[in-house]
């Protein structure tokens, strides 16, 4: 039997069911949880053989290092946290973004967990079910994203369900995600601060925050989150982006209507209105309507940069770059 069989349980995340799952974790189980960006598939983040289930639940083909969901004031226990990591803390957690700090001497996560680096990715999730589990379970909760490795990232529990069923213990159904792309990930290691991954809270928030400019990654530069190579978002469907017209063939993934009269067979409008927001939302949904569809080609119409468009955008071009190894 392999390892990652087991009998999964899918339950609306009421009061009873995330005792039962926060049980389930402090016992070295997998949980997928929602959060307010995307569904997370949880483990007690200070437990090698929990965090190692995370992987072979995923089939992860080899170790990265994950995010660790902590609770507000748990933070600066974990990580070594400078003026800039706190004045962020302050201002945005709990909500969409993840802190890239040194490790602390008191840090419980695991070195797995940390894929041995000598630096911690820390979270403090804007959602009751999330919170409710951490709190439960007592520790940092080590949680990348409930999907397949190589798969788009679930915004609702019957996406986790169709990836994981049948490999994790506990599917918790608190509806589908508010956010709909992942977190904003910032290094504070020192210096300015680092953009490591374009996400649900804008950079120009971040930079108003701060009193700084973020340090932007630099092509070329060996990437320090293994989510910066190129294809990490796959759908199956290859995807030809800022299309203006439609190919033969193409399934239309539209914004504002931009391709509406372009006579595709299947459309699906990200947001009518041209409201960036719902767009981020209704993305990585989208994308798998039009992959189950059986959609070979997505001709995608040009998304603005500003705003959320940068986290569109960002989660785009990966989704559209041939594919390498996935991480
Ligand atoms: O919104 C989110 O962040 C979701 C929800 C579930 O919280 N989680 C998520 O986790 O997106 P994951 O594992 O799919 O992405 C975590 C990213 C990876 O790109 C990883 O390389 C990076 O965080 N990361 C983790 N620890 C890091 C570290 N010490 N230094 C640099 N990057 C790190
Ligand atoms: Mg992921």
């Amino acid at each position: 039997m392999p390892q990652f069989q087991r009998q999964t349980r899918l339950a609306p995340a009421n009061p009873q069911a995330i005792a039962e799952a926060a049980a389930c974790l402090r016992a070295g189980g997998l949980v997928a949880t929602p959060t307010e960006t995307v569904y997370g598939l949880a483990a007690d983040a200070t437990d090698e053989r929990a965090v190692a289930a995370i992987y072979a639940a995923k089939g992860r083909p080899r170790f990265n290092p994950l995010i660790a969901h902590v609770a507000d004031a748990a933070a600066g226990r974990e990580g070594r946290l400078d003026d800039f990591a706190r004045r962020l803390i302050e201002a945005f957690w709990p909500g969409p973004l993840t802190i890239v700090a040194p490790v602390a001497a008191t840090c419980r996560v695991s070195l797995l967990a940390r894929a041995g680096l000598d630096t911690l990715a820390l979270r403090c999730p804007d959602h009751p079910v999330a919170q409710a589990l951490i709190a439960a379970a007592g520790v940092p909760l080590a949680a990348p994203s409930a999907n397949r490795s190589g798969r788009l990232s679930p915004t609702t529990a019957a996406h986790v369900a169709a990836d994981l069923d049948g490999r994790v213990d506990w599917i918790l159904d608190g509806g589908p995600a508010r956010r709909g792309v992942e977190s904003t990930i910032v290094a504070c290691l020192g210096g300015a601060p680092r953009l490591l991954r374009p996400g649900a809270l804008t950079s120009e928030r971040v930079e108003a925050a701060l009193g700084v400019a973020l340090d932007r990654a630099t092509p070329g530069r060996a990437p320090i989150a293994p989510g910066q190579l190129a294809s990490h978002y796959a759908p199956r469907a290859r995807l030809r982006l800022g299309a203006r017209r439609l190919q033969a063939g193409e399934a239309a993934l539209d914004f504002a209507g931009a391709l509406a009269d372009a006579g595709a067979a299947v459309r699906l409008d990200l947001s009518p209105s041209g409201d960036l927001d719902e767009a981020a939302a209704r993305l990585f949904a989208c994308l798998r309507a039009l992959d189950d569809d059986g959609a070979a080609r997505i001709a995608v119409a040009p998304i603005p940069e500003r705003g959320l468009g940068a986290a569109i955008n960002d989660r785009l071009r990966r989704a559209a770059a041939p594919r390498e190894d996935d991480v």
